[in-house]
């Protein structure tokens, strides 16, 4: 039995089960762990927290195999739950190679499972009738603007999903349980985690570009929000202690995926 009518977590969590569980399984470990991270900020989201939810069970689904269109996977994500399936696509679409490097290490055996076709069409209209602000939240998410101007994206990103339109204390909801959850789905402090997803690209890449220049914005967000709500449960180590130190200084790209 689907979700029930209105249950939009749950359509939400089923969308990207079909769309990230087998194609990309630490994807969806991910998506679990910001999801349950989401719950986690209620005391602060109250009666916004199933809307913050939704985008967090869809806010990576647009690295689904199927969904890769502009390579940036928020926007990719948002233009799939606007206008819907792109159902030629998703059986025939070749994995480009930035999509591939996005996902299970990529840098190992584990690449293999990013470079199957999607196992499975979107089912039904799960992709349809979310409410109007997730698709705003999906693109927006995690400073995708940086990432947007580095692939010279940044205005269609704009045009199509304006980002005056969307509440910003949702957006920062999301953007913290996003920046404090590994690519396991674990709790972790946001400058390891800025510190893995830059290790797994070369350094001018344009997700290495934009993580630089979101960085000190992205540091502050998060310890002003935990600052201000002392109740929730901070990451360890702090959302500003420093990396712990590893070979070479850098994350090894085997151990962690974005
Ligand atoms: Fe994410």
């Amino acid at each position: 039995m689907g979700p029930a009518p209105g249950d939009e977590p749950r359509r939400a969590e089923e969308l990207a089960r079909s769309l990230l569980a087998e194609a990309l399984p630490r994807r969806w470990a991910h998506t679990q762990g910001v999801a349950r991270r989401v719950r986690e900020l209620a005391p602060l989201l109250g009666s916004d927290t199933d809307l913050v939810e939704t985008a967090a069970w869809l806010h990576d689904i647009g690295y689904s195999p199927g969904l890769v269109d502009t390579g940036l996977h928020s926007l990719d994500g948002a233009r799939f739950l606007r206008y819907g399936a792109i159902s030629e696509r998703l059986d025939t679409r070749t994995v480009n190679e930035d999509a591939t490097r996005k996902d299970s290490g990529c840098h190992g055996t584990s690449c293999a499972e990013a470079s199957q076709p999607a196992p499975g069409r979107p089912r039904g209209n799960l992709s349809s009738a979310f409410p109007i602000a997730v698709p705003g939240l999906v693109a927006h998410h995690t400073y995708a603007r940086f990432e947007a101007e580095e692939r010279g994206l940044q205005n269609l990103l704009d045009t199509e999903f304006s980002l005056t339109a969307i509440k910003p204390e949702l957006l920062a909801a999301l953007t913290v349980a996003d920046l404090t959850t590994s690519p396991n789905g674990l709790t972790v402090a946001p400058n390891m985690r800025l510190a893995e997803i830059s290790a797994r690209y070369p350094f001018d890449h344009p997700v290495s570009r934009a993580i630089r220049r979101a960085k000190p914005e992205a540091l502050d967000m998060c310890a002003h929000l935990y600052r201000e709500h002392r109740s929730l449960r901070a990451p360890p180590h702090g959302p500003s202690d420093p990396p712990p130190k590893t070979t070479g200084g850098r994350f090894s790209p085997r151990t962690s995926a974005r």
